[in-house]
């Protein structure tokens, strides 16, 4: 699979229709990816953070869904803060960032389509050893 380095924000194709919209995600295509995953956090207290952590292997794409909420990336030397409230947008996360989620609106849905099953060898949940082992070189925005 190709490598991606760069995170991104990728449109969703939109199919617009007075009947109301619809937006498709397809593997290898509108993600660069192949899909093995869909997990969500719904439900989420607007003081909340998720996220602290970053992964090994895991390529993520995050989505709002419904709502809104910020999207903090950090790859060892610099951050950037995105905010997600378009369910026709989405931020390609590749492995090697560490990532907070906060700000979430009230009722706010947070997709994420990843490329691997759930493994917790992929993650690294230690700050200290993230920046340790990070290599913002090869994961720059
Ligand atoms: P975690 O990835 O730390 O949540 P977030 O980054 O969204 O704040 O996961 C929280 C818990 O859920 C943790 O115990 C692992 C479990 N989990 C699974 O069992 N499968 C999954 O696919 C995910 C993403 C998490």
């Amino acid at each position: 699979m190709e490598k991606f380095s760069k995170p991104t924000i990728i449109t969703i194709p939109k199919i617009a229709d007075p009947r109301g919209n619809l937006s498709v995600i397809q593997q290898n295509d509108t993600v660069p990816f192949p899909i093995a995953r869909v997990f969500y956090l719904y439900d989420v207290p607007a003081d909340s953070s998720r996220g602290g952590h970053a992964h090994h292997r895991d390529n993520q794409f995050m989505i709002a869904m419904a709502g809104s909420f910020d999207v903090v990336l950090d790859n060892g030397r610099e951050k950037r803060r995105y905010t997600l409230n378009r369910p026709y947008q989405g931020l390609l996360i590749p492995p090697g960032f560490w990532r907070t989620m906060d700000n979430f609106s009230a009722g706010s849905v947070c997709v994420v389509i990843t490329d691997n099953p759930y493994d917790e060898s992929d993650y690294i949940r230690e700050y200290e050893e993230f920046v340790a082992t990070s290599d913002p070189e090869t994961h720059p925005f």
